[in-house]
């Protein structure tokens, strides 16, 4: 535990005691897309003490059941099947679903709430990005990854290293990262009007949620997976 401190990056805290990712949210300190920043870096943004958060995140581990394994030690075939699985699966049925809701609630509450059309254009932008983002991963990413965690021989894809998408997809993850910041900033942290509806109410949970998810997504591609994988590459 002391192994990890002030200078270990943020990515890598959550990587091994996956219990501090919900802590981490709840400070909005950003240990997806910007995982490799240290400890100490990452709590700059929301304007923390680097030594209380150390603390902190000490005493919460404490508190926590040990988990006695994580991703970093499992098959990477296996952690590519679970993203898929878990959160490409979840997006796909969220994305349109969140769609429909912005909708809903743009149509009965638009003209007193003008900010929902802004809501509604970053939302759009962000499904614009993840949808053929998914598409990207499983088509090509991943099928790669997984020939080169299961394959001895040297190979050559199309696209050169691996490390050629995986850049693409983290500068993609950035772009999500972006368009989830500005959701947040745009509905105020979530903070509902005092007029709004019950779907109002749905959609600002469920955008909570997407946001969570999301994160976790990022997280364990960006601080896991892909570094993994190239890893695995180089070695050859
Ligand atoms: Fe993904
Ligand atoms: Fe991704």
């Amino acid at each position: 535990m002391n192994r990890l401190d002030l200078d270990t990056p943020i990515g890598r805290w959550v990587a091994e005691y996956p219990a501090t990712a919900r802590f981490l949210e709840s400070l909005q300190i950003d240990y997806c897309c910007h995982g490799s920043q240290s400890l100490s870096q990452a709590c700059a943004s929301p304007g923390l003490n680097p030594t209380q958060v150390l603390e902190q995140l000490r005493d919460h581990l404490a508190t926590c059941t040990p988990v006695s394994e994580n991703w970093l030690n499992r098959p990477l075939t296996e952690l590519s099947a679970h993203i898929e699985q878990t959160h490409h699966a979840y997006l796909k049925s969220e994305l349109p679903r969140l769609s429909e809701l912005i909708e809903k609630v743009v149509n009965a509450l638009g003209v007193s709430h003008p900010e929902l059309l802004t809501l509604r254009s970053h939302f759009a932008d962000l499904r614009a990005e993840l949808e053929p983002h998914l598409m990207k991963e499983e088509r090509i990413l991943f099928p790669a990854i997984r020939q080169l965690e299961q394959t001895a021989t040297q190979l050559h894809f199309p696209f050169g290293t691996v490390a050629n998408p995986i850049h693409m997809m983290e500068h993609e993850h950035d772009h999500a990262g972006d368009e989830l910041a500005k959701i947040r900033h745009v509905t105020n942290d979530f903070q509902l009007p005092s007029d709004a509806c019950t779907t109002y109410r749905v959609l600002f949970d469920s955008l909570q949620q997407l946001e969570q998810d999301l994160h976790q997504h990022i997280h364990l591609e960006n601080n896991i997976l892909f570094p993994r994988a190239m890893k695995l590459e180089c070695n050859r």
